[in-house]
């Protein structure tokens, strides 16, 4: 590496688009997709009460420093990382995290553009036939059988991958900014007529005390890894997005309070989600734990029987595209500037490369419910694999490296100017919970899963 690091030039246009664009990057497939398959799959309400305590004592103060990074350096996240250490008179190797980082987020984001593809599937489905009158066998089928054809797949994930690199080839202001200004505030209202209807199912004290009502009995030191996993997966922390969004931040925005703002759009979103979701699981007999498919099963079997069925499909997976959309978009922007930053590349050129790259990989997700279906890594298909690595490996080691770096290494003076805390007592708050209770909480955490062998 040189000592030249260059820097970007690209800015967000209001602190207004970084609170879009950062809260879009939050809330996606993990809040309506993940959040509720996985909570099944984990019992409910304790998995619910560990992971938003993970989001609160770990998420708010890793974004925080996230932010700050970014902020005061004004890079790629490893560029961002690698120049404070320099300041610091410390290695670039620290820079290494940011590269552990950015890797995260890509290959996240190779599978994540397939399951936004079920989601498109989905929505054209909706638009095409409605699911009204449809038997259950009818749409199991459908899950069935969307699944079991690559091309299928993969001209759905092609779609969302292409739309990704356009969006961030036409860069921050032109590209991302635009997109999210837009798609974020539609999706949200999208949401809330969503809610509102699920609001008065008759199920819906059911699905209240499945995600409320805590069975401590069914929490596992896995489970615990998997709550620590998903807090860091849905609110995109350690995977480059959310530094790399706040490098283009003008500098008086209150770190604190962006940081609390994005945490709570988040689990709100999580929480709704999940209301939305489970009167109507437990109301159609389906299990809680279907796994991936849950919502895809469960939700058209639940507008089949409504009266305005067609219009909440095509409201909801509309909604679910736009907020995989805005995720997508942010998974691919760090990869995207380090190869700016680091290999001079043109903007276009680079996303069209990096774009590429994560659209080939993304075929791994798709014949892995199909023709590689059998193929498995320590037991688990290429997806489940990708899925795992990162998000109970990758997220919170990285998670883990951040703290240490942002809290340890960087001085404190210069932390202080990056978060933009006046108050000393909410520093100091900061301070300590990221030197101490995160790295022990992440470690406690992961250890505990090798000790049991998990
Ligand atoms: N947070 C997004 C979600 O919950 C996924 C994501 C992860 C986006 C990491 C960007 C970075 O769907």
């Amino acid at each position: 590496m040189s000592t030249q690091f260059s820097t970007s030039s690209e800015q967000w246009s209001s602190s207004w688009a970084f609170m879009m664009a950062a809260a879009g990057a939050a809330v996606g497939l993990g809040n309506i997709w993940k959040f509720p398959y996985i909570t099944g799959m984990n019992g409910g309400g304790a998995f619910v009460l560990m992971y938003l305590i993970c989001v609160l004592i770990l998420g708010v103060p890793l974004l925080m420093a996230e932010i700050a990074i970014g902020r005061l350096a004004r890079k790629n996240p490893a560029g961002s990382i690698a120049y404070l250490a320099h300041q610091e008179k410390r290695s670039r190797a620290w820079g290494l995290i940011g590269f552990w980082i950015i890797s995260a987020g890509f290959l996240i984001l190779t599978y994540y553009s397939v399951i936004a593809g079920w989601a498109l599937a989905y929505e054209v489905l909706a638009v095409r036939e409605g699911f009204l009158h449809a038997s259950a066998h009818h749409i199991d089928e459908l899950f069935t059988s969307l699944l079991a054809h690559p091309a299928q797949l993969i001209l759905w994930h092609s779609l969302i991958m292409i739309a990704t690199t356009l969006v961030v080839a036409r860069g921050v202001q032109k590209g991302i900014e635009k997109t999210v200004m837009i798609l974020f505030p539609a999706m949200v209202i999208l949401l809330v007529l969503i809610a509102a209807y699920s609001l008065q199912t008759p199920f819906f004290i059911h699905g209240l005390t499945f995600l409320f009502h805590p069975h401590f009995e069914k929490l596992s030191a896995h489970n615990l890894l998997v709550a620590l996993g998903h807090a860091f997966f849905t609110l995109s922390i350690a995977t480059g997005s959310i530094m790399m969004y706040g490098a283009y931040l003008p500098k008086h925005i209150s770190v604190a309070k962006t940081s609390l703002f994005i945490a709570a759009a988040d689990t709100f979103v999580a929480l709704i989600a999940g209301l939305a979701i489970y009167p109507l699981v437990f109301a159609h007999g389906l299990q809680p734990a279907a796994g991936p498919g849950l919502i895809f099963k469960t939700l058209p079997l639940a507008f089949s029987a409504m009266e305005h069925g067609n219009l909440l499909a095509i409201l909801f997976f509309a909604m679910l595209v736009f907020a995989a959309f805005t995720s997508t978009i942010s998974l691919l922007e760090p990869t995207v500037a380090w190869l700016i930053e680091t290999c001079a590349w043109s903007r276009w050129q680079a996303a069209l490369v990096s774009g590429s790259v994560a659209w080939a990989l993304g075929l791994l997700t798709v014949f892995s419910f199909n023709i590689a279906k059998t193929t498995t890594i320590l037991g688990l298909t290429f997806f489940a694999a990708i899925d795992y690595l990162t998000s109970n490996i990758m997220l919170p080691l990285g998670g883990l490296l951040i703290a240490l770096f942002a809290a340890w290494i960087i001085k404190t003076s210069v932390m202080r100017t990056g978060l933009n805390i006046r108050q000393k007592y909410g520093f100091y708050l900061w301070l300590w919970t990221s030197r101490i209770i995160v790295p022990i909480a992440i470690l406690f955490v992961m250890i505990n899963v090798l000790g049991l062998g998990a």
